[in-house]
């Protein structure tokens, strides 16, 4: 046998189980294969691939323009180095809203080609039909309401949303049909942390928040703000955990006085 322990992987039951059993559920976004295996060494539960990929890593303003390939890039190099966490990638914009039969062909090609567990799909009642499709054919589901950033050319801002009674009363309906369309988890963003407490006692399945407040199930962040690779982000409910932007620049400042002054390489930096 070998002595080696065996990695107990994590899966939607096990992140529906950590509900049940009143474990708070970890959740942080990773694009390449080199952080991916830092945040899944780190025991994360959750690698979200998200579709913030658009902003961080390809400098995009909004997450509209991501292609499916791209997510699935990403994905694929997430997933290499994934040893435990459960992977979720988001289907980017344009390759689910027109129908479910798109959908579920997005969805299949991402499952096929990057290897990953889960997908996301934001969007309540106007997404049921792809959901339940997704979910029939095998393939967990994640839910993503309130600040859904694919549609951010409908809300013209990123403000906090559902702070009135029709949109709070829609986010509680929406909620319940992702849950009986089969989701296995659901994203709330940016909304009234009292609105998300209610959602999240009404429902047997974890939700995940991001500027939700503290009874959601779990927390996301995207990496490059947890790690203060990205300074001029700073909504109230991000907390940095690093000062990367000043310590990557330091060492490159750094980097390049000692090759102008010829310190680098030294005697016994070379051959
Ligand atoms: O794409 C993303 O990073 C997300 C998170 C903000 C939840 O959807």
């Amino acid at each position: 046998m070998s002595p080696e322990k065996e990695i107990k992987k994590v899966t939607t039951n096990t992140i529906q189980k950590m509900k049940a059993n009143g474990e708070k559920i970890s959740m942080l976004t990773a694009y390449d294969y080199s952080f991916a295996k830092l945040f899944d060494e780190a025991g994360i539960d959750i690698i979200l691939v998200g579709d913030s990929a658009s902003n961080v890593m390809a400098g995009h303003t909004t997450t509209l323009p991501i292609t499916l390939d791209q997510m699935i890039y990403h994905a694929q190099s997430v997933v290499r180095a994934r040893e435990r966490c459960l992977v979720v990638i988001d289907i980017p914009f344009g390759y689910y809203q027109s129908n479910s039969e798109i959908a579920l062909a997005s969805a299949i090609k991402i499952m096929k080609e990057s290897g990953g567990h889960t997908v996301k799909l934001e969007g309540g009642e106007e997404i049921i039909d792809s959901v339940k499709k997704i979910v029939s054919a095998g393939i967990p589901v994640m839910g993503h309401l309130g600040l859904t950033p694919q549609s951010i050319n409908k809300f013209g801002t990123y403000v906090v949303r559902a702070t009135g009674e029709e949109e709070a009363d829609k986010l509680r309906k929406d909620a319940l049909l992702l849950q009986q369309a089969g989701c296995f988890a659901i994203v709330l963003e940016k909304i009234p942390a009292a609105l998300a407490k209610e959602v999240s006692e009404s429902l047997t399945i974890p939700t995940i928040g991001i500027g939700a407040g503290g009874d959601c199930d779990g927390q996301v962040l995207v990496m490059h703000d947890m790690l203060g690779i990205n300074t001029d982000f700073k909504p109230r409910f991000l907390r940095r955990y690093l000062n990367l932007d000043e310590q990557i620049k330091g060492a490159v400042q750094q980097y390049v006085t000692d090759i102008k002054s010829r310190d680098f390489p030294n005697q016994d930096e070379q051959y």
